[in-house]
C-alpha cells in the first residue's frame, strides 16, 4: 500500500497534488511519501515484535539524508556498504551503534572511518578482509565487532543479477567452510565475533528460500556455539520483494516473513537484525515525467518522455516492470492504447515499456512511474549530460526539495581543463 492515490481527478502524493510539485520544481523528479516510508518500516518493526531486534534500512536502496533521518528518527538502524553511505547515515543523525557495515570490498579507509566514528558491527565477507580489519582495529587501539556473512548456497529464485546466496555468487563465505573461518576470526586480536550474517538476494517473491537459508544459519549457530563462539546476533539480510505490477501475485507480507523468522531462529535467543531496502522505499517513491512528443512509428506509437534510463535504469538493466500512471485521472472506461514509452537517450535500451496500455496522452501530459523509490535515484547517472534530477519529500500537505536539481554549470564545472591545454 502507498500514498499515491487519485483525489478529485488528480494524482496526489499524500495531500499534495503531483501537478503542483511539477509546476514548482519542473520535470522529471522523484517524489517520496513520508507516510509510506514510515508505514513500511513499522510493518517490519511490528513483524519482529517479541524478538530483540533492529531493522537496519538498506541505505543503498534510497540514500537521501532526509529519508535516512525520517527512518532513523523512527528508530531504524542503517545497513551501509560504503564510506559514503556510512557518512550519509551519520549526517542523518544515526549513531554508530545503529549502523551495520556490509559489502565484499571494504577498504582500509572505510574501516578506519567506521571504527573511529562508531559502528555496530562489520559483516565480514572473506578471510583477507578479516585480517585487514583486525590490523586496522589494532592500529587504532579498537576492537571491531563482526559477523561473518555466510553463503548458504540457496537459490533465491529471483533475477540473476540480484541473486546473492548461491555458491557461484561472489558473496559471503561458503557455509561449509564457516567453522574454520570462525576459528580463524577468534584468533585475530582486533576482532570480536558476535554473530552470523546472511543475505541471499533481492526482490524475493517467495518465503521458502528465506526458510532454507535461515534454517542453515540456525544449525550453524548451534555448531559455532559448541565450538566455543559466543553467537548473540543474527543479521538475516534484506530481500523481501514488492508488488511492481498491480495485477501481480503479491509477494508475502512482512508479518508472514516475521513469523518465519520467529519459527526458524526465534528459539536461539539471539538479537535479530534485518536489512530491508526495497520493501520500505520502493513503493514510497514515484518518478514523475512529462511527455515531450507522441510519435507515430510503423505500427506503434512512441511516448517520448523527459525521464530516461539515466534517471531510472531498472527497466534497461533488469527488464523491470514499473506501472505507469497518468497524473490526471483518466475518465472511467476511457480508451486505452498501446505505447512504447521511451526516454530521449540515444540508445534503444532507453525504453521503459513496450506496448504498454495507457489512456491516450498528448505532449505536456504528466506521468508517474510507480515503485521507483528503491534503486531509482540512487542508480541514476548523468549519461548524455543530463543533470541528476531533484528529489522531493512529501509529509501530509507539505513538501520540500531534498536534493536540488543541479544547474548545467554545476555539472560542467566539475570538469577541468588541464593547464597544458
Ligand atoms: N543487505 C544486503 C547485504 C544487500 O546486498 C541488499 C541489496 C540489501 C540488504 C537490501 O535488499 P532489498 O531489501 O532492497 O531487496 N539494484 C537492484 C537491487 C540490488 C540489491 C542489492 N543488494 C534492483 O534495482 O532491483
Amino acid at each position: 500500500m502507498d500514498h499515491f492515490l487519485y483525489r478529485d481527478g488528480q494524482l496526489m502524493a499524500e495531500d499534495v497534488a503531483i501537478a503542483e510539485i511539477a509546476a514548482q520544481v519542473g520535470t522529471p523528479f522523484y517524489v517520496y511519501s513520508s507516510a509510506t516510508l514510515l508505514r513500511h518500516f513499522q510493518l517490519f518493526d511490528d513483524a519482529l515484535n517479541g524478538l530483540d531486534h533492529l531493522i537496519c534500512f538498506a541505505v543503498k536502496s534510497l540514500s537521501n539524508v532526509a529519508v535516512l533521518k525520517l527512518l532513523g528518527d523512527a528508530g531504524a538502524g542503517m545497513d551501509v556498504v560504503s564510506g559514503g553511505e556510512y557518512l550519509r547515515a551519520k549526517a542523518a543523525g544515526v549513531s554508530g551503534d545503529r549502523i551495520v557495515f556490509s559489502g565484499i570490498g571494504k577498504t582500509h579507509e572505510e574501516m578506519r572511518l567506521a571504527l573511529e566514528g562508531g559502528i555496530r558491527q562489520f559483516n565480514v565477507e572473506s578471510e583477507p578482509e578479516m585480517q585487514v580489519l583486525s590490523d586496522v582495529a589494532v592500529s587504532l587501539g579498537k576492537i571491531a565487532p563482526i559477523t561473518v556473512r555466510v553463503n548458504p548456497d540457496v537459490d533465491a529464485k529471483t533475477h540473476a543479477k540480484i541473486s546473492t546466496g548461491k555458491k557461484e555468487d561472489k558473496f559471503g563465505i561458503p557455509i561449509i567452510r564457516a567453522r574454520e573461518v570462525y576459528a580463524m576470526a577468534a584468533k585475530l586480536p582486533g576482532l570480536k565475533v558476535i554473530g552470523i550474517d546472511v543475505h541471499i538476494g533481492s526482490q524475493l517473491t517467495e518465503l521458502e528460500p528465506f526458510r532454507l537459508a535461515y534454517r542453515k544459519v540456525a544449525e550453524l549457530t548451534e555448531q559455532l556455539r559448541s565450538d566455543g563462539h559466543k553467537i548473540s546476533r543474527l543479521d538475516l539480510g534484506g530481500g523481501l520483494g514488492i508488488p511492481y505490477a498491480r495485477d501481480n501475485n503479491a509477494p508475502p507480507l512482512p508479518i508472514e516473513y516475521g513469523a518465519l523468522i520467529k519459527e526458524e531462529v526465534g528459539h536461539l535467543g539471539c538479537e535479530i537484525e534485518i536489512e530491508p531496502g526495497r520493501l520500505i522505499s520502493g513503493n514510497a517513491g514515484l518518478l514523475v515525467s512529462k511527455v515531450i512528443y507522441v510519435k507515430s512509428g510503423e505500427g506503434r506509437e512512441f511516448l517520448i518522455v523527459d525521464a530516461a534510463m539515466n534517471d531510472l535504469i531498472r527497466p534497461a538493466m533488469y527488464d523491470a516492470w514499473h506501472d505507469i500512471v497518468p497524473v490526471i485521472e483518466p475518465a472511467a472506461g476511457a480508451d486505452q492504447t498501446p505505447y512504447d514509452v521511451v526516454g530521449p537517450i540515444c540508445e534503444s535500451g532507453d525504453t521503459f515499456a513496450k506496448g504498454r496500455m495507457l489512456p491516450v496522452l498528448q505532449s505536456e501530459a504528466l506521468v508517474g512511474f510507480r515503485s521507483s523509490g528503491a534503486y531509482g535515484a540512487v542508480m541514476s547517472s548523468e549519461y548524455n549530460s543530463r543533470p541528476l534530477i531533484p528529489e522531493v519529500l512529501v509529509n501530509g500537505g507539505q513538501f520540500a526539495v531534498i536534493r536540488q536539481r543541479p544547474t548545467f554549470e554545476d555539472m560542467i564545472n566539475r570538469d577541468s581543463i588541464p593547464e597544458w591545454m
